[in-house]
């Protein structure tokens, strides 16, 4: 404690306080990065607003998290969270937790894919709603509906362009863009409600009109439009078939708390994963956008998805609509160099996955490797002690950086987590048998 200097005691000098009392503590000469830790004098502010995580590691008071409201307060400058750390560290606990507290809360979550399908149950526990896709299921999704929406022409073309560019591996060319553009034209003049087959059908036989207006032919605009087909036909006639090519088997109740899209039936097939993922989250957008609620977006195992350009791509123009729709992402990774797998340093796609983390205002650090480390510590500005933490986090315990603050917190699950946020079931020996 610092000793407090009796009343009356400081000599005014020329209008300033020239000298106080002389302290008699000895002198301590350090570095500043080495002062930043002197706990308790730097110690961050409290955070107490919102859902609890669990307490300060270093203060011991208890923090809580509200991006609305650190936004609000300008604390942060968009509410989104990147979450990454080594495997098995309590990362998924940590979002299921955030999930089911923010439920509670009044917020309502949306899981928009879950490849192991560990969210199910966190869904169930809270009332929300679980969409099973794949695995011989019955759920089909047409994501061509976007009721909701004034102008649908617009969302459904960047869709199925994404679609098409997931599934030839390549960005589409001008004459397919006007291709898809006049199928879907087509479609639309058609049907209400129209679906990924029919778009397939008229971009076999298109609309002679259209294809006047534009000056081309019916038979280039065909030839245009091929490798289009080629590549949607693989959710029509192809392993995707019976999930998104045909009208909608669910209805969603715009108020559900929570919405998990349980992607764990389609295997370990990545192309598949993004495909679906991103056709769902199009299908779930549309339902939900009468929804008012604040919503958390949680994006878990997003270092798989992250290898899907388009898929980035859509993210990220989720991210930018985050404010206007009262959204907050979150984002979860193994480490930060699981970008690369985005593309190369300066390459387009990799500028499109630095700019979500970039994004993300709120990074929660878990313990990470030591390879990690200097790429951590420069992306994320690190301080030194900060940087030197990282490997020896235990299970559940990170460091939140925001902006204008840094705390490391201890994530406390409730006794009525536990179980449905456990993932180590498989780890545990079976009981041994009771010998008669
Ligand atoms: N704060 C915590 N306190 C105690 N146990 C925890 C805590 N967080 C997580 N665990 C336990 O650790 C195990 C692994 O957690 P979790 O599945 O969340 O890790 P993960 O980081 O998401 O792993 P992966 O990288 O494999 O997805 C779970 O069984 C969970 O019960
Ligand atoms: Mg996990």
């Amino acid at each position: 404690m610092i000793p407090r200097a009796p009343a009356g005691r400081f000599r005014r000098t020329t209008g300033r306080y020239a000298a106080g009392p002389r302290l008699r503590l000895p002198a301590h000469r350090a570095s500043s990065a080495t002062l930043a830790g002197a706990y308790p004098f730097l110690a961050a502010d409290r955070c107490d607003v919102g859902i609890p995580i669990g307490p300060d590691a270093l203060t011991g008071t208890p923090f809580a998290f509200d991006p609305w409201a650190l936004y609000r307060s300008d604390e942060l400058t968009n509410p989104n969270v990147v979450l990454s750390g080594v495997i098995g560290q309590g990362k998924s606990s940590l979002a299921k937790s955030i999930a089911m507290r923010s439920v509670a809360a009044g917020r309502s979550v949306y899981v928009p894919g879950d490849p192991k399908g560990e969210w199910a149950v966190v869904a169930e526990a809270v009332g929300g709603t679980v969409l099973r896709l794949g695995g011989g299921g019955a759920t089909r999704l047409n994501p061509l509906d976007v009721a909701g929406t004034a102008d649908p022409h617009g969302p459904r073309t960047r869709l199925l362009a994404a679609v098409a560019a997931l599934t030839l591996h390549r960005e589409l060319g001008a004459p397919e863009q006007g291709c898809l553009d006049a199928a879907l034209t087509l479609v639309e003049s058609r049907t209400a409600a129209p679906t990924i087959a029919d778009v397939l059908t008229a971009l076999a036989a298109p609309d002679e009109r259209a294809a006047t207006i534009d000056g081309i032919s019916v038979v280039d605009r065909q030839h245009d439009g091929r490798d289009l087909a080629h590549g949607l036909r693989r959710l029509v006639r192809g392993d995707l078939a019976g999930l998104f090519d045909g009208p909608s088997t669910t209805i969603l109740r715009p108020d559900a708390p929570m919405v998990v899209l349980d992607l764990s039936g389609l295997g370990s097939d990545d192309d598949a994963l993004a495909l679906a993922m991103t056709c769902g989250s199009a299908w779930l957008e549309g339902a939900l956008v009468a929804s008012q609620a604040k919503r958390w977006v949680i994006y878990d195992e997003a270092w798989r998805l992250m290898r899907s350009v388009p898929l980035v791509r859509r993210m990220q123009a989720q991210w930018k609509l985050s404010r206007a729709y009262g959204i907050a992402n979150l984002m979860i990774l193994h480490r930060l160099s699981d970008l690369d797998a985005v593309g190369p340093v300066g390459s387009a796609a990799r500028a499109l996955a630095d700019g979500l983390l970039a994004d993300c205002s709120t990074r929660v650090i878990y313990r990470q490797e030591a390879d990690q480390l200097a790429g951590n510590a420069t992306a994320l500005g690190l301080t030194h002690p900060e940087r030197d933490l990282l490997p020896v986090l235990a299970r559940g315990t990170g460091l939140w950086k925001m902006p204008r603050r840094s705390n490391v917190v201890h994530h406390v699950l409730h006794p009525a987590e536990v179980p449905i946020v456990d993932t180590d079931g498989a780890m545990r020996e079976a009981p041994s048998p009771t010998r008669g």
